[in-house]
């Protein structure tokens, strides 16, 4: 569902714990506070630890207008949260700090680069996070290698952008290190793009795109992606979790003509669902392509606010996250002259790991083809298609990778209307039968109904402002009309009567 930013934007966060080598992990959205702290016989806090340096009341998770806080509760040792001590005084409460994805809280009495065996450790994450935790003992072990491939690597997470060999971990002189295997997604320590082979540290943070490890306690803890979680299992596509969450207060952009800036987009607060068709409605230079631009990470200078993708900061970490989003251009990028197959062979070699196999690429060329409804046409040449079936392989180029997140830029441009309502019926089977989110700037509103939620900008004194965000059916009821083309001419003609935010 696509809601106004912060109604239900804590409902989804989770917080992983581990206590010597024991992981456990919490839906945070069950309740609004939860203590911390050592469990006693006449004490159990929410969250509860053995360790004898956690204090009893160690501190606290609350959540506030949609955001999560973590305040020390005046313990003995204080919290680390990101390796800075929060401490204000033995049983003197701390001043709260917001918690964002990937933020580390421990109680620890060494340095953070030391081993503390009685140390606690405590992962955020905003979003649900994928997949099963598990722990990867290393000890014994003199390599061992993260990957795709199941038959060279030790820990597999089956993943289109992770390469079959992705990240190495070496046991040497006592100590472990890690090094990248010439991936094409790359590897991140700490938040940092991995250059040179590094030695690991106490709880170091590994992250292979979306997937997460930490070493600790001599073995690796990690969300097994190979897994899917109980949520994920059982769940409806359509219910899907929050896939973005945007905050825009503004967009600006060096004005060509002056000196000045020129704002493009004001703000727009927006949450999508993995699982949903997305119509971007509007007229024409009402902020349509510049907000989905800022949405997919690819226009991020001059954004004031903030886009999450699953709940990591989307701007901070697009490097690592951009594997999962693929924009597909209005104009079509294809070479007329190749055959579909041809051509999505191509993308799918261009944007997978290099280390991928023909026959793993060939998989991944079907699978693209299935889902296009194009199997009957592989061998055509591009220039011998219509042009909803060329729309359609101007889709794959993207989708052979394997994308979360689809963002199109008038897809349906120049098709007729059945063309255009079979190019819908295969972004609605993507988005509900693949759990992809696909976001789609449309002009014709004839078959608005395929689509699950709309998000309407209009343009008010030269800015794109939000009009809408919500169901075809919503849409209908809050500008009173039976038919969605009456809102253009309402909101041009009243733009200011219908900005939202
Ligand atoms: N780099 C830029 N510098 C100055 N103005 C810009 C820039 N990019 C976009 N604009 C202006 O911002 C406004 C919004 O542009 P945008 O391309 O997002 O509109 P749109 O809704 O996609 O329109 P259309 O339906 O015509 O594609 C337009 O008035 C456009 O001229
Ligand atoms: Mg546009």
């Amino acid at each position: 569902m696509v809601t106004t930013l912060f109604q239900s934007g804590a409902d989804g966060a989770c917080l992983v714990v581990l206590e010597r080598g024991a992981v456990r992990s919490y839906a945070l959205g069950a309740q609004a506070l939860w203590t911390i702290g050592r469990r006693t016989p006449e004490h159990a806090p929410d969250i509860s630890f053995d360790s004898p340096i956690v204090s009893r009341e160690q501190g606290e998770f609350f959540a506030s207008g949609g955001q999560w806080f973590y305040c020390d509760g005046g313990s003995r040792n204080g919290t680390f949260y990101n390796d800075v001590k929060i401490w204000a005084g033995y049983r003197v409460k701390s001043k709260p700090v917001p918690l964002s994805s990937g933020d580390v809280l421990r109680v620890d009495r060494r340095d953070a680069s030391l081993a503390d065996p009685r140390g606690v450790w405590m992962y955020f994450s905003a979003a649900p996070i994928r997949g099963v935790w598990r722990y990867y003992p290393l000890a014994g072990r003199t390599s061992t290698v993260i990957g795709r491939d199941a038959a060279r690597c030790d820990i597999v997470q089956p993943l289109a952008y992770i390469s079959g060999q992705h990240a190495r971990i070496v046991a040497r002189d006592g100590q472990f290190w890690l090094s990248d295997c010439g991936s094409k997604a790359g590897t991140w320590l700490n938040g940092r793009p991995l250059r040179k082979e590094t030695c690991l540290g106490e709880k170091d943070h590994i992250c292979l795109c979306d997937c997460h490890f930490i070493f600790a306690d001599g073995g690796l803890i990690y969300n097994d992606r190979g897994q899917p979680s109980p949520r994920e299992q059982g769940g409806d596509p359509r219910q899907g979790d929050v896939m973005l969450r945007a905050d825009i207060r503004s967009k600006k952009v060096r004005d060509l003509n002056g000196h000045g800036e020129k704002e493009l987009i004001r703000d727009v607060t927006l949450e999508i669902r993995s699982g949903e068709l997305i119509a971007l409605l509007g007229g024409s230079g009402a902020g349509k392509s510049t907000l989905m631009n800022c949405l997919n990470g690819t226009e991020r200078s001059g954004v004031e606010g903030t886009v999450s993708f699953r709940g990591e900061d989307l701007y901070k970490n697009y490097d690592r996250l951009k594997c999962l989003v693929g924009n597909v251009p209005q104009q079509n990028v294809l070479n007329e002259t190749l055959s579909v197959e041809q051509e999505l062979r191509y993308a799918a070699k261009l944007r997978l790991p290099g280390d991928m196999s023909r026959d793993d690429i060939q998989r991944q060329v079907d699978k693209t083809l299935e889902v296009l409804d194009l199997q009957a046409k592989r061998k055509s040449p591009i220039r011998k298609l219509s042009g909803g079936e060329q729309k359609r392989v101007n889709i794959g180029v993207e989708l052979v990778a394997d994308r979360e997140l689809l963002c199109l830029d008038e897809p349906d441009a120049g098709l007729d209307p059945h063309a255009k309502k079979e190019l819908f019926t295969t972004l609605q089977h993507l988005a509900h039968e693949r759990g992809k989110c696909v976001l789609a700037i449309i002009h014709d509103v004839s078959e608005i109904d395929m689509f699950d939620q709309i998000v309407m900008m209009v343009k008010v004194h030269e800015v794109g402002r939000l009009a809408f965000a919500g169901s075809p059916a919503e849409g209908r009821r809050r500008f009173q009309v039976t038919n969605l083309t009456e809102v253009y001419d309402l909101v041009q003609k009243e733009p200011e009567k219908y900005i939202v935010g």
